[in-house]
């Protein structure tokens, strides 16, 4: 690796550990979309799978960032065990709030001084698509929980994803280009 100034240490510490919180996200959420197929409830294993992809999205972009410091991005899959879909949605939504309310600002913050536009850019995206993850998980709960008729979570169905900035949602207008990072609306990636 090459050395870096010390101005930019803090921003590639920050780098790796939202790397590895987002990388750690997308594991979970895989082995959680094999639960809710088990389980029959295709729906959330649509939203688990888009969540997925989501969060690759953001490790990826963070890995980026720290390539142009010439530092690799690297971590290590923590243990989990999958429960039932219902606590594995619950468990996600906590990460998501974790995501929004703590990680990413405490990211931002540090990256603040170093004034480094390439960290604070993929930080404040990911913190503005984590916010619709947060919100489609509720969305799911509560469907789940008040076992809703002909609920969204028994069938599978499409969730788009922005390939600019992991912003997720269930429904997309014909000309909605992206409300975070712009990417247009043809580009959004449709996940089942
Ligand atoms: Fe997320
Ligand atoms: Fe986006």
């Amino acid at each position: 690796m090459l050395q870096i100034s010390a101005e930019h240490e803090a921003a590639v510490q920050e780098l790796q550990i939202a790397f590895e919180d987002e990388a750690n996200a997308q594991a979970r959420y895989v082995a959680f979309a094999s639960k809710a197929n088990d389980e029959g409830l295709l729906g959330a294993a649509s939203l688990f799978r888009a969540a997925a992809r989501a969060e690759h999205i953001h490790a990826a972009s963070h890995a980026w960032v720290m390539s142009q410091f010439g530092q690799n991005a690297h971590c290590a899959i923590h243990p989990f065990q999958p429960k039932s879909t219902l606590e594995n949605l619950k468990e996600a939504l906590a990460g998501e709030r974790f995501e929004v309310d703590s990680l990413y600002p405490d990211c931002l913050k540090e990256v603040a001084a170093c004034n480094i536009l390439t960290a604070t850019r993929t930080f404040t995206r990911a913190l503005e698509a984590e916010k619709t993850h947060a919100l489609l998980f509720e969305w799911a709960i509560a469907h789940i929980e008040d076992e809703i008729g002909s609920s969204p979570m028994a069938a599978p169905r499409d969730f788009f994803v922005c390939p600019g900035c992991g912003l997720m949602a269930a429904e997309l207008d014909e000309d909605e280009d992206c409300s975070v990072c712009n990417s247009l609306r043809d580009r959004f990636e449709t996940v089942r």
